[in-house]
């Protein structure tokens, strides 16, 4: 296991009023984009965080409970600790088109997976969604990477009025799917790709405690989601009990799915 470092932070963007990216005075060349950190505060907690740049290392994090608002409070020159990377990233299939698809908070492993598309030729589309137009995080991003971007939000504010789902639905030259985001998007993508026979790579979240396979916390009917994902091959979440129905607090108590 490798201790957690503290660093500085460099730069804090804000995304949206409920998203900051956190740039870090720290580098992880060899991260794998869907790859996590461990972010520590200390006296707080530590969390699994997405990979949204590998060097600088950054995060880009949603404020929703304790630890995100603490880590939203803190500012420039401010200490966190991180350990990684983790996990089993994106395995980008460069002989396809690709199509990524990004729901809210989960758009920081999203970016960094166009970023390497891009970097290797990969005709790419992201695919972006969000609850409303001023939800939406990183369209400026995408669109100066050169990518073709598509924006879904539910009220209809910008781009398609629906879900991010219906329109990788509309889709017709059969990309490789890659998604990350709320876990009924992910059971939406993993209905549409079985059905299609379109192959896809699902981002996962569930409550994690040491990040690389130890403590058992993160347990998905018979796979770790820490070691085995965060990212599964579609057909790997055939069957799954849980997927899409629930997850485990961290006392490891089942609880119903997170809407996010
Ligand atoms: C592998 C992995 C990678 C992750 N990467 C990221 C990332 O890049 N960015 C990020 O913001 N989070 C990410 N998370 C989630 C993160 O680890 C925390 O769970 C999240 O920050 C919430 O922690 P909290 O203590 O602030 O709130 P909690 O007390 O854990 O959650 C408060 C409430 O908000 C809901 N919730 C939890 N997370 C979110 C969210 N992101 N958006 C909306 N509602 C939420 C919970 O279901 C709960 O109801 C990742 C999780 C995993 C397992
Ligand atoms: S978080 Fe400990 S085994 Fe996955």
């Amino acid at each position: 296991m490798t201790l957690p470092q503290t660093v500085l932070i460099r730069e804090i963007r804000s995304e949206t009023r409920a998203i900051r990216t956190f740039v870090l005075d720290a580098e992880a060349p060899e991260a794998a984009p869907g790859q996590f950190v461990m972010l520590w505060l200390p006296g707080v907690d530590e969390k699994p965080m997405s990979i949204a740049s590998p060097v600088p290392l950054t995060v880009t994090v949603a404020r929703v409970g304790p630890f995100s608002t603490e880590l939203h409070q803190r500012q420039v020159g401010d200490r966190v600790g991180w350990r990684g990377p983790y996990g089993r990233g994106f395995s980008l299939d460069e002989s396809r088109p690709a199509l990524l698809v990004s729901g809210g908070a989960g758009v920081g492993p999203i970016y960094f997976l166009a970023t390497r598309a891009v970097e290797r030729g990969v005709q790419t589309t992201v695919a972006l969604g969000a609850r409303t137009a001023n939800a939406l995080p990183y369209a400026e991003q995408f669109r100066a990477l050169g990518v073709e971007l598509v924006i879904a939000t539910d009220d209809g504010t910008l781009g398609h009025h629906g879900y991010v789902t219906e329109l990788a639905n509309q889709l017709t030259n059969r990309p490789n799917i890659y998604a990350c985001g709320p876990e009924p998007m992910l059971v939406a993508l993993h209905r549409l790709c079985r059905g299609r026979d379109i192959p896809a790579q699902l981002s996962l979240e569930r409550y994690m405690k040491c990040g690389f396979g130890i403590c058992g916390q993160c347990a998905l009917n018979g796979f770790l989601v820490c070691q085995d994902g965060p990212v599964f091959d579609v057909d790997q979440l055939d069957g799954l009990r849980d997927f899409g129905r629930a997850r485990r607090s961290a006392t490891g108590r089942r609880l119903p799915p997170s809407l996010r």
